[in-house]
């Protein structure tokens, strides 16, 4: 019998297709949903202790209803929070989305790298431990923005966003002491991907982007490895967790990542 047991792939928003676009490209036959919890969106802005709770019991329900044979955590606030946790909750493989530290250090010349993420994300310990653990010679700019967030969802809806978020954005690390110097800026929320042209064409002085979508595409072909897929992949299914008014709005951008098929848990 065909295995068509999912992937499923889970954000606060639209920022997990950052993820799913890499893995699609090497899975092409994997039948896939994508889970927004716009409900609860934005996660940047939450407490430790409000994500904690509430990603664990989410994703429980998701599995419930879709039997994934794997889960993707596609969101670095929810994964820097609550993997532990989602991992002791469920018997799933689970893939969670850290930032990419270790790659901007080994990338790095001037020893400046920049974490642009949420707020909740750059405060976090996991991000000392990576920082610590493979950055510990460079200078590490941390910067969070909720406004950021918004123009990428605002962009996925066909808008065009004030391009003075954009520079914001990057000022918030420029800016800061030694970041005249910085030439590698990790995208630390997955929204980010989304608006790097914008966020390049912002910045005051040229340097390099990196996260770690294709990283984590090349995780979920490994840990899948040897497993059956159908023959032809399905319609890509978006799960909301409450009635999105914007649906219409994103439909085009949805189905160029392929997801054709919408439901609310
Ligand atoms: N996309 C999410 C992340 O990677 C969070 C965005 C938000 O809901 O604030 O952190």
């Amino acid at each position: 019998m065909t295995d068509t047991r999912p992937i499923l792939f889970f954000d606060s928003g639209v920022g997990g297709l950052s993820v799913l676009a890499p893995t699609r490209a090497l899975l092409p036959h994997a039948p896939f949903v994508y889970a927004a919890d716009n409900a609860g969106f934005p996660y940047g802005t939450k407490s430790e202790a409000e994500i904690a709770a509430r990603v664990p019991a989410l994703l429980g329900r998701l599995a419930e209803r879709y039997h994934p044979r794997i889960i993707v955590i596609a969101c670095n606030t929810a994964s820097t929070i609550a993997l532990a946790h989602v991992r002791s909750a469920l018997e799933l493989p689970i893939v969670g989305t850290v930032p990419a530290i270790k790659p901007a250090a080994l990338a790095s010349k001037s020893r400046v790298i920049g974490v642009l993420g949420t707020d909740a994300t750059v405060r976090q310990p996991y991000v000392d431990n990576l920082a610590a653990g493979f950055a510990a010679d460079c200078l590490v700019l941390r910067h969070g923005s909720a406004e950021l967030v918004e123009a990428a969802e605002a962009k996925l809806r066909g808008e065009t966003p004030d391009p003075a978020i954009f520079a914001r954005a990057m000022t918030g690390m420029t800016g800061q002491p030694g970041g005249d110097r910085l030439d590698i800026v990790v995208l630390a929320c997955t929204h980010f991907p989304l608006v790097e042209a914008e966020l390049a064409a912002a910045s005051p002085h040229a340097l390099a982007f990196v996260h770690g979508a294709e990283g984590i595409a090349r995780r979920i072909a490994s840990l899948t490895q040897g497993q059956q897929w159908p023959g032809a992949p399905g319609p890509g299914t978006i799960v909301f967790t409450a009635a999105n008014p914007d649906l219409e709005a994103m439909r085009p951008a949805l189905r160029s990542y392929g997801l054709t098929l919408d439901e609310t848990l």
